[in-house]
């Protein structure tokens, strides 16, 4: 089977629907067909800034709900990147063929480093894609499913594959990003040209998987539109109203044009009714699922360690092939 490889940063209690419609949804289809890996990356999630106690829960909770959501750990790999530290030491290979230009270049760092100052933004962040593509390459991944915030990531770690076999020969396969188009993007629902994050100012535009459905039914009710009445997919000129359809046809799996039929005629009420039904019905059994498995820490971490072993495995293979063609001296 050809090899997936996608994972989540434990940077909150809950994931936000753009994490379980942009990625978890396609991870549950794909992990049937492929040799799949999915990892909780921790390391990733030392970027910002961290109660221990708060990262060990947040990062179990995440954990619990790639499970919830229909990971299987007996089909798919699912593991926390820090207990496989052949990820770190990759890391830091890669980082040695990697130009600092090139790094400077990546957006999501830009981003944040403007946002925050660059006394304030610590060295970890710069060098996070060159992590993610240690992550994808170790296990000679064929694709990364992921949303399209991720794409130029995956695009970096295509070139650090290719410059790495060029120079030192073939120690790893070029992956390929897998980006569901029409699901790329989710938006936040009180700033629907913003997209839908863990890290949101504000609270009421963020619908959370481990909500209580109540809550997230509200939020969908006061979910931003416009003043036209009708319900008709314009990303330019109807934002929310699209971003609503987009999450409607997501979780139903219809058409959005068969949507827009049946709300003709009908206001927002009635279609955000509608959708608030749908989003209760589809995350509350995965929340239950996910508190059920979380009463259990100690069988989740037995699960989590033997996936790790697993992980193990593969990636000191790749690992040990690097260091050799190097010519980094063995250890006999
Ligand atoms: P993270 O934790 O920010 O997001 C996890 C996944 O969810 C997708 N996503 C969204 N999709 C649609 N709409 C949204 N609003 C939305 N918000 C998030 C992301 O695109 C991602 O697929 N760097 C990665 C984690 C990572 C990784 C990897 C991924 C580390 N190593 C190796 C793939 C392969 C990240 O921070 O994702």
């Amino acid at each position: 089977k050809p090899r997936l490889y996608s994972g989540m940063q434990p940077s909150a209690d809950s994931l936000q629907i753009g994490n379980y419609i942009g990625a978890l949804m396609q991870w549950r289809d794909l992990q049937e067909s492929y040799d799949a890996f999915f990892s909780v990356v921790d390391l990733h999630a030392l970027t910002q800034p961290n109660d221990p106690a708060e990262l060990r829960e947040k990062t179990r909770r995440t954990a619990a709900q790639y499970i919830a959501a229909g990971i299987e750990p007996s089909k798919s790999t699912l593991y926390v990147q820090s207990h496989v530290r052949a990820h770190a030491e990759l890391a830091w290979v890669l980082s040695t063929v990697t130009g600092f230009g090139e790094a400077n270049r990546m957006t999501q760092f830009k981003d944040k480093s403007a946002r925050y100052g660059t006394d304030a933004t610590n060295v970890g962040l710069f060098t996070y894609p060159i992590l993610m593509a240690a992550d994808i390459l170790l296990y000679q991944t064929d694709i990364v499913p992921v949303g399209d915030d991720q794409k130029q990531h995956v695009e970096l770690t295509r070139t650090l594959a290719e410059r790495f076999n060029a120079r030192y020969g073939e120690a790893f396969r070029v992956p390929m990003p897998v980006i569901q188009k029409d699901t790329a993007r989710i938006y936040d629902l009180q700033n629907p040209t913003s997209k839908m994050s863990k890290s949101a100012e504000s609270d009421a535009g963020v619908l959370w998987l481990l909500d209580d459905p109540a809550k997230s039914a509200k939020k969908v009710m006061r979910a931003v539109t416009d003043s036209e009445g009708v319900v008709r997919y314009d990303r330019e000129a109807k934002p929310g109203v699209s971003n609503l359809l987009v999450i409607y046809a997501a979780l139903t799996g219809r058409q959005i044009p068969s949507i827009e039929d049946e709300y003709a005629g009908r206001g927002y009420g009635d279609f955000k009714k509608g959708l608030a039904e749908i989003v209760v019905s589809e995350f509350g059994p995965v929340r239950e699922r996910a508190l059920k498995l979380l009463d259990d820490p100690a069988e989740l971490d037995r699960v989590l360690a033997a996936n790790a072993a697993r992980a193990d495995e593969v990636a000191d293979r790749t690992l040990n092939d690097v260091y050799d063609k190097l010519g980094l001296l063995r250890r006999v």
